[in-house]
């Protein structure tokens, strides 16, 4: 027995030294120190031993046992680097991932609706425009062929900077988007001054869609806000017509609504009335405002063929250039699009709801 033991201790000496890498080393402990290993072979025997000898052949064991797991983890530290598994059980590729993704944020739905409208119009060809915030009356209404006397001007119905008793052209929150189209034509006036080719003020086309925010001092309730954001078109070009504005409203609320099917919602004009633009309609499309409620006409804004005074105004000859504009509030096709049913929702900004759309 003695001597068994002396022959795997060198057998196993030998071929620890000739182990080089993870894989061997493994196998190594596998075939000498492992459950089924050979010294677990020899302590089986053990029992077979004659009485008096079993404590020196158990400890000789022992004493091999204890030799060899050192030996095994200096040949480790030897061997350094290679006796690192590649892929050792380590990594469990079945454990589930970390989830980032509840924590990720996401673009406001307000924000989102805007990116969508300004590329659906992108794809008609027309190109964004900024206006500032922080406008005056000029820009606001009277550019607008909006009278002193008209009852939009009304103090109690706008934030007003200045007093508008006191001055010329008070400052004032925007009221409508539709100011961008003044600043518009002004900058467009002005570049083509002197530029050859220019005629009757303008030096080319203008097709522009100005998303932004307005202010108006109405109570908040489901429908309005102080605040809100509107969407406003300009196209001015030689010989525009009325069937121009319909066309492109129409393929606007078609590509925009669109259902599953391509098709799009009923769409109608409706005679209306606004200073600056000559006829004017209502724009309305048919819709479900709610999940729970019916199909029903909703009112999206005005629109109506830009008013020779506002041309006028702005250095443009109504006799060469004419066009339409339109502008509808981003809240409401929102609310329509996403059956949001209470304006407000858009401004608390609960996580639950932001997260719902
Ligand atoms: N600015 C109008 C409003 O806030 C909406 C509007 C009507 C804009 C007719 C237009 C237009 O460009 O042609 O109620």
């Amino acid at each position: 027995m003695m001597e068994q033991i002396e022959q795997l201790g060198s057998a196993a000496r030998a071929e620890l030294t000739a182990a080089s890498d993870a894989a061997a080393l493994e196998a190594w402990r596998l075939a000498f120190l492992g459950n089924s290993g050979r010294l677990k072979g020899l302590l089986a025997g053990l029992k077979d031993v004659p009485k008096d000898q079993k404590p020196a052949v158990g400890a000789r064991l022992n004493a091999l046992k204890a030799e060899l797991e050192e030996a095994m983890g200096a040949r480790k530290t030897e061997l350094g680097d290679a006796a690192v598994a590649p892929s050792g059980p380590m990594i469990d590729v079945t454990e589930p991932g970390l989830q980032f993704s509840q924590e990720l944020g996401r673009r406001h739905i307000l924000m989102r609706v805007r990116e969508e409208l300004v590329e659906v119009f992108a794809r008609m060809g027309f190109v964004t425009a900024e206006g500032p915030e922080l406008e005056d009356d000029q820009h606001n209404f009277a550019k607008l062929n909006i009278p002193a006397d008209h009852p939009a001007r009304d103090p109690i119905d706008n934030f007003y900077i200045d007093d508008p008793a006191k001055k010329q052209s008070p400052r004032m929150l925007r009221s409508q988007t539709s100011t961008v189209q003044i600043r518009v034509m002004e900058a467009a006036v002005a570049a083509a001054r002197g530029r050859e080719g220019a005629e009757g003020g303008l030096a080319g086309p203008i097709r522009i869609i100005a998303p932004g925010r307005v202010y108006r001092p109405d109570a908040v309730d489901a429908t309005h806000s102080f605040m809100f954001h509107q969407i406003e078109g300009l196209y001015l070009d030689r010989g525009v017509s009325m069937a121009d504005l319909k066309t492109t409203l129409f393929q606007f609320a078609r590509a925009y609504f669109a259902g599953a099917d391509g098709e799009g919602p009923q769409i109608r004009l409706r005679p209306s009335f606004f200073p600056f633009t000559e006829p004017s309609a209502e724009f309305d499309l048919r819709i479900r405002l709610r999940p729970d409620q019916p199909v029903r006409w909703m009112e999206l804004g005005g629109c109506g063929m830009v008013h020779p005074n506002v041309l006028r105004d702005c250095g443009i000859d109504p006799q060469v250039w004419n066009g339409f504009a339109f502008g509808f509030g981003i809240e409401r096709l929102a609310m329509g699009k996403y059956g949001i049913p209470d304006i407000r929702m858009l401004f608390e900004n609960d996580l639950r709801f932001l997260r719902q759309i």
